[in-house]
Formats: C-alpha cells, structure tokens, sequence
C-alpha cells in the first residue's frame, strides 16, 4: 500500500506538523510504502494564487502522486483555516485531480489530517478539519479521519519524547489509531485533544516566548500588544 504525507508547514525546518508525520510514520505498518512531501509557499502549487499560474506537476510529482491509497495532510492552524498557500497547494491539486485523474486510483483516495495548532484546545482546529473534508468532497476523494492536536506549538520541541506515557500520550494515543485505520483504509471519528501539560503552564510559556521573540526582532512588549 503506498501513501503519501504532506507536511504543510510553511517553515522550512523545526516544525509541528513535520514532527507529528514522523510520529505517524513510526506507526504505520512496516509494509507501508510511504513518502513525505513538504509543502511551503516556495512550492510551485502552493504559490499559483500569486503568480495566477497553473501547476504544471514535474514528472517526479506525477510518479508521486500516482498509485496512492491515502493521503495524510498535516498543517499548522492559521486563523482558524488551511494557511494560504496550503490552500493555494490543495485548489492545484483539485484542478489537476479534475482535469488530469492525477491521483488517479481504483478506489477513492482515503484522506486523513492532522491540524495542529498553538491555542490549548484541540477543538479550535474543528473547523479546518471541516474545510478538509468539503475539500475531499469536491476532488472526489473520501474523507476518513482528523486529529486537532491542541498546544501543538511544543511539538517541534518535543522530537523522540515517548508516545506512549507523559506529555504526548494523548496524541500518541490519537496517532496509534489513526496508523491503525490507514492500514485498514477504515474511517474513523476526528479526534480534538491537547498534549497533557498544565494549561496555565503553556500559556505562561507563550508569553515568554512571544516577549523573547519581540526582542530578537526589535519589539517591545507594548509594540506587541499595539
Ligand atoms: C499567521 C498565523 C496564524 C495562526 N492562527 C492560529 C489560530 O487561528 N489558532 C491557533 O490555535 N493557532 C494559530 N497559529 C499558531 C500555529 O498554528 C502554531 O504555532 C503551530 O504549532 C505551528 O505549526 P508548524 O510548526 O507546523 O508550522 C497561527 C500562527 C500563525 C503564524
């Protein structure tokens, strides 16, 4: 079975949704055949809606995209949605399925997204796990599953802690039953969680983070605020 892992975080390296993929992938079944495809602004599909040009998919991407029994997408949350130029990836990426059969396959492509996103609460990214499945809707592809993984921001600082026990266990927990229904390309009810850290904790922590990164950059905290 052959799949592919899209990881559309806009930043290059260190990020969330690149560490939650290989938390995925660690998972799947040994025999599934898997490659990740990372998705920024810089790529070709993903900047269309500026250049108001049409993906023309190389014939590495075709090799890729062909033959595939699922699709995980994983993203960050921006503003409730799918960052822009994921958007901007994903509208190529129907046009070419429409036109083209690009993911041409027997059955329906089995999609599954994980969203993680920097507020505590998994729940807040409900809605772009909704915009996913409108989306599959639309390519003709079958929407099967979602995680919404709260104060997914620590993810990236989090690389090789243990899925089973301490502060990932809720999506390690989440991400266990997701690998198991891609292997059976079985559908499954999303899962909304928060990584188990004290709340208040995290939110102290943001704070922190936010002011150091307004120094680094020239800001101070009333700049921030304003
Ligand atoms: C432009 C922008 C918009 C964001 N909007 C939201 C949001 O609406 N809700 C939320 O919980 N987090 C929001 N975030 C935080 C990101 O979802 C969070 O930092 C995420 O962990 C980044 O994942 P990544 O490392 O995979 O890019 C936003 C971040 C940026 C830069």
């Amino acid at each position: 079975m052959k799949g592919i892992l899209i990881n559309g975080s806009p930043k290059r390296r260190d990020s969330s949704s690149g560490a939650l993929l290989d938390d995925l992938r660690s998972l799947l079944d040994p025999g599934t055949e898997t490659a990740v495809m990372t998705v920024t602004a810089s790529h070709p599909a993903a900047s269309s809606a500026y250049t108001g040009m049409r993906w023309e998919p190389a014939p590495e991407d075709v090799k890729q995209l062909s033959g595939l029994s699922f699709l995980v997408l994983s993203f960050p949350l921006y503003v409730d949605g799918i960052p822009s130029h994921l958007l901007s990836f994903l509208t190529e990426l129907e046009w070419q399925q429409k036109n083209n059969r690009l993911l041409e396959s027997a059955e329906p492509l089995a999609v599954y997204a994980a969203v993680n996103c920097g507020f505590y609460e998994g729940k807040q990214a409900a809605l772009a796990l909704r915009i996913v499945e409108n989306w599959c809707l639309r390519c003709g592809f079958e929407y099967k599953q979602g995680i919404g993984c709260g104060a997914g921001a620590m993810l990236a600082q989090l690389k090789g802690a243990p899925l089973q026990k301490g502060i990932k266990k809720p999506l390690g927990t989440a991400l266990k039953d997701m690998a198991a229904r891609i292997g059976r390309l079985e559908k499954g009810k999303d899962q909304l969680i928060s990584l188990s850290f004290p709340r208040p904790l995290y939110i102290a922590a943001a704070h922190i983070g936010w002011k150091k990164q307004g120094r680094e950059n020239g800001l101070t905290v009333k700049e921030l605020k304003s």
